[in-house]
């Protein structure tokens, strides 16, 4: 247990959970991009690697939609969906999570849904609808499907529709289901979609692929990090609001050792908080970074068993750089004895698809670095 540390539950530095708009850091372009793409018929597709933010941002924008407009928005999060069934539940699950059985639009639903002869209950504790349809065939899944759709299209209020972990899709059984999807949802009036995800490829090739349903169909926006300066003052601004002191170098010493990566920032802030000191040192952050490491340790572990020393030592390597273009350079190789390029080429290929080593295309070529900042950190420094 970490005795130094007096417990605080008002930490103004969310780290899970939905952020109030106080404590929401910038975003205002992308939020006024998902309006603008939303007033205009253009569904949008949401690109980031893992934790960037995306989440935060569709909930920041349904603030938006709820405060200044009329429309209504409702989140649905399929990263569970193992199959067709799943999306099917998921979806109305949040339907009616989001129209309740008490409103004019819950009740009409409520009658949709038991000419489908579901099951619907609540949750003991959360009391979360839940909900469970028995199929006869195929047809007739897909047939709720495109019914569900419709309902919410028929609707006096303008739809907007977040599918969160939008890649699950291509790894259901039932193969059709993208064209299910395009199809069902292209003749839509009333429903905006943002289809969300963080695998990049994934994503990538469903909606860019000349070959596939979704083709050319939305707008890509891409999370990038807040920009630095951004960040530092809304940093500055919550600790000073909480009564404590830090300077302005301390805090650009946070986002450099985070790389302005929004979950990390937002963890080792949070760390820092707790700490409770009045006047926050360099010092003080440092010794929250290592404690973070500490703890996050036995998942490091684990990785390290899931992989061959080979690939272990790619991703030392990987951490020591930081970040690095090339991959199978004779001088990266060398210097950390990491055999030849075509075992490069194979390692840095399986990583990748592990989400070990995140690969992004910039204007001057394709980095990589590690994908979890904590591991390359304490990579950096255990090695
Ligand atoms: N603009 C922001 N200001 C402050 N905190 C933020 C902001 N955006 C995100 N966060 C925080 O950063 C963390 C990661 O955000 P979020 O879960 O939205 O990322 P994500 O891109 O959806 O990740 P994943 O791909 O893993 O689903 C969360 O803990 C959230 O609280
Ligand atoms: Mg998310």
């Amino acid at each position: 247990m970490q005795k130094n540390y007096t417990m605080n539950t008002n930490n103004p530095f969310l780290i899970k959970g939905y952020i109030p708009s106080n404590l929401f850091c910038d975003r205002h372009n992308e939020t006024m991009e998902l309006y603008g793409n939303v007033e205009n018929g253009i569904d949008t597709t949401l690109i980031s690697p893992r934790r960037m933010g995306k989440t935060g941002l569709i909930f920041h924008f349904f603030e938006y939609l709820d405060t200044k407009t009329d429309k209504e928005a409702i989140y649905v999060d399929i990263y569970s969906a193992r199959s067709l069934n799943d999306f099917i539940k998921l979806l109305a699950e949040a339907t009616l999570r989001k129209f309740p059985e008490k409103t004019s639009i819950g009740k009409r639903f409520l009658t949709l849904l038991k000419g489908l002869r579901p099951l619907v209950g609540y949750d003991a504790i959360s009391g979360e609808p839940q909900i469970q349809i028995a199929y006869q065939s195929a047809q007739e899944k897909e047939y709720t499907l495109q019914g569900l759709l419709q309902f919410l299209d028929r609707q006096s209020v303008p739809i907007v529709l977040a599918i969160d972990e939008f890649q699950q899709i291509t790894q259901f059984p039932e193969q059709n289901t993208e064209a299910l999807l395009r199809t069902y949802i292209q003749p839509l009036k009333n429903v905006r979609f943002i289809f969300c995800g963080s695998r990049k490829d994934m994503m990538t090739a469903m909606f860019s692929n000349v070959k596939r349903p979704f083709f050319s169909s939305t707008q890509y926006l891409t999370l990038d990090k807040i920009d630095h300066h951004v960040y530092a003052t809304f940093i500055q601004k919550i600790f000073a609001k909480n009564k404590i002191q830090i300077a302005p170098s301390t805090v650009d010493f946070i986002l450099t050792w985070t790389k302005r990566h929004t979950f990390f920032t937002q963890s080792v802030c949070n760390m820092v908080y707790q700490m409770g000191k009045k006047r926050v040192t360099i010092d003080h952050v440092k010794k929250a970074c290592f404690d973070l490491l500490k703890r996050n340790e036995p998942v490091f572990f684990q990785y390290r068993q899931l992989l061959t020393p080979a690939q272990w030592n790619f991703l030392i390597a990987i951490a020591k750089e930081g970040e690095i273009k090339q991959l199978t350079a004779k001088k990266f190789l060398g210097q950390y004895n990491l055999g030849t390029p075509s075992d490069a080429r194979r390692i840095s290929k399986s990583l990748v698809e592990k989400e070990l080593i995140l690969e992004t295309h910039t204007k001057e070529g394709t980095m990589y670095q590690v994908y979890d900042l904590f591991l390359s950190r304490w990579l950096e420094s255990e090695y």
